[in-house]
């Protein structure tokens, strides 16, 4: 564990470093230039933003304890079954920069189809509702507990274009998947795990089409994660990929030369 924590360290102080394009400098491609410079950099201000703020600051001081059901890797910090929602807000939630990044992702691309995997509280599932009220997001979580709180959080929010779906996304994936057409968004935020991570990718992948944007979260957390991320930059649909090291963009763009870039955020 203690080397697992130490490699990571070191790959993240490597990445401050020695990552470029910070804000866009020095990239040549005008698709990604306008996505690192007009999306992932950009600040915008939404009062949806504030509203989901101000739900992260409440969980933050909520004193609730649920009981956890883990079915994915497990989490380096939290051990007991029983957790209190203020640290899964701050160790297993999107982060505010990370939520409102997907956010600017989603209102640029404007995906009709969105897919998350591992709901958790809710809180990413509800960047991507509220950046696009028209798109439909599909969240598949697990823990029916944990469920049931993200279901509050939605209701709060009012946000009427999530479908939730509880069980393991090894059974619930192939279900949903049988019954859409296509995908245009999938955030991959479930099982941290090599296998699992190659598995659903390669389900998700029946489903994409030339716009389809594919969001790995943690593809450095692990050894495994970090050959996974290895992996799917290879397959031969992919063409280009953003490693911003707390997650990668995939592309599938057949206009796009295939190129791997890693961006400073
Ligand atoms: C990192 S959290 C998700 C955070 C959330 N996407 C967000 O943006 O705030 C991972 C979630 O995936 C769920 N999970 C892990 N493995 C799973 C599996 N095999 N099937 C279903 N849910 C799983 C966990 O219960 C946990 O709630």
């Amino acid at each position: 564990m203690f080397a697992d924590k130490l490699r990571f360290l070191v790959k993240y102080l490597k990445y401050k470093l020695f990552a470029k394009y910070r804000k866009g400098y020095g990239i040549h491609s005008p698709f990604l230039y306008d996505l690192v410079r007009n999306v992932i950099y950009k600040n915008p201000n939404y009062y949806v933003l504030d509203d989901i703020a101000e739900l992260r600051y409440d969980l933050l001081y909520s004193d609730e304890e649920i009981f956890v059901q883990d079915f994915g890797a497990g989490s380096k910090v939290m051990q007991s079954q029983s957790r209190k929602i203020k640290k899964i807000v701050k160790y297993s939630a999107v982060t505010e920069k990370y939520g409102e990044m997907l956010f600017r992702i989603i209102q640029k691309f404007k995906p009709n189809t969105i897919l998350e995997l591992g709901t958790s509280l809710g809180l990413g599932s509800l960047y991507m509702a509220k950046s696009d009220s028209k798109a439909k997001i599909y969240t598949i979580e697990g823990c029916s507990e944990t469920a049931k709180k993200a279901a509050e959080h939605f209701k709060r929010l009012k946000a009427e274009n999530i479908e939730q779906i509880i069980g393991t996304i090894d059974e619930k994936l192939p279900e949903l998947l049988s019954t859409i057409n296509t995908l245009d968004f999938v955030y991959f935020d479930g099982n941290h795990k090599k296998e699992a991570t190659i598995n659903y990718f390669e389900h998700c992948l029946t489903k994409i089409n030339n716009e389809t944007i594919f969001y790995f979260d943690d593809i450095h957390w692990s050894k495994g994660m970090e050959e996974a991320w290895k992996e799917i930059k290879l397959n031969k649909t992919v063409t280009l990929t953003v490693d911003l090291f707390f997650s990668g963009l995939v592309f599938f763009k057949k206009e796009l030369s295939k190129q791997n870039f890693t961006v400073n955020y």
